[in-house]
Order: C-alpha cells, then structure tokens, then sequence
C-alpha cells in the first residue's frame, strides 16, 4: 500500500506531526511520500491508495497550497481513503475543541470532497514563549492569560500534541 503525506505549515507544528504521520505509516510497512504542499507541483496521485492531508491554523484557515492541493485534486481523491487533520490553537482547550473541529475539519471535508474522510485529527500546537516571531508574539499574549487563569506555567514551553494520540490515529487508518 502506498501512503502520501502532504502538509501545509507557517511555523513548523503541523510539519512535525506529518512527519510522525508518516514515520508511524513506514513502520507499519507501507510505502510512504513526505512532502510540503509548498513544494508541490503537479502532483500525480494515482499511484497513492491513501493520502493524508493535514494543515495549521492561522485566524482560521488552512494554509492556501495545502488547500489548493485539496481542491485541486477533489476529483481523482474520489476513490482515495482520505485522512485530514489540523494543528491548531483551538485543540488546546476542551472549550473549543468542537468549534475546531467543525470549522477546521468538518467543514473543510464537506465542502472539499466528494466523499467523506476516512478520519479526522485535531492536534494541539506549542506555545513557545521564547518565539522570535511577531505573529506568535502576539498571538501569545492571548493564549498565555488563558494559560493562567487555568494554572498553567507559561515561562516554559508547552507542547499540546499529544504524540500517542497521533500515533493511535495513524495506526488506526489502516483499519478505515
Ligand atoms: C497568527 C496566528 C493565528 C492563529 N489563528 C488560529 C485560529 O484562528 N484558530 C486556531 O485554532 N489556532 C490559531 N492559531 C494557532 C495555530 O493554529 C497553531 O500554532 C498551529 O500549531 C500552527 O501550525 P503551523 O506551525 O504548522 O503553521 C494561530 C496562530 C498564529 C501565530
């Protein structure tokens, strides 16, 4: 079976979890393709049985080349097992995980494909205290009174993946 893995990212997140996405895929034996939206082109998918496709969140929307990739590919997806996720703000809080995962996930495949997605992932992002850029700067300013008013220590950085729950996930779309 031949798995292709294609992510669009602005900061990183949802380039690692992709990366894990398809680390866990070429344990379990299966033929994997790792690549950034951004560096597709003209991007044959024939010879893929399954494509994951997965983004963050940046003031609600997925990056514009992994949506492209999506759209673009709507048709020959058709009779692909397709596997979407998001790495976004909204996962961090029980309070808006279903706003995430309505807006980010289930919207995005209803509008998008023809047929429903084999699984949906939300995973969580990091909250780095230290970033250098002005964008998560100000983002953070945000997220860190959230973080205190729950006691959480934002000197340090906090990694909201949960790694197993990504891993769980992947492994389970060979049973989809
Ligand atoms: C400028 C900015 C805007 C963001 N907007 C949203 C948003 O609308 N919803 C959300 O849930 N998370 C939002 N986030 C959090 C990101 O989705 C999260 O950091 C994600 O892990 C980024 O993925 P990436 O590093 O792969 O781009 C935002 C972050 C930044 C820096």
């Amino acid at each position: 079976m031949k798995a292709l893995v294609v992510y669009g990212t602005r900061y990183g997140t949802a380039a690692e979890i992709a990366a894990e996405v398809a680390k866990v895929l070429k344990d379990e034996n299966l033929d994997v393709d790792l690549v950034n939206a951004k560096a597709l082109k003209n991007c044959d998918i024939s010879p893929y049985d399954l494509l994951v496709v997965g983004s963050g969140i940046k003031m609600g929307k997925w990056t514009k080349e992994s949506m492209n990739f999506i759209k673009k590919n709507k048709d020959n997806l058709s009779n692909k097992k397709v596997a979407l996720f998001v790495s976004c703000g909204a996962a961090n809080d029980e309070k808006t995980i279903s706003e995430g995962q309505e807006k980010y996930l289930d919207k995005v495949a209803i509008e998008n494909l023809t047929n429903p997605p084999i699984a949906t992932g939300l995973f969580g992002s990091v909250y780095d205290p230290n970033a250098k850029s002005m964008m998560i700067k100000f983002v953070n300013r945000f997220i860190k009174k959230e973080m205190e008013k729950q006691g959480i220590d934002t000197i340090q950085r906090v990694d909201y993946r949960d790694w197993n729950e990504i891993r769980a996930w992947t492994k389970n779309l060979l049973r989809k």
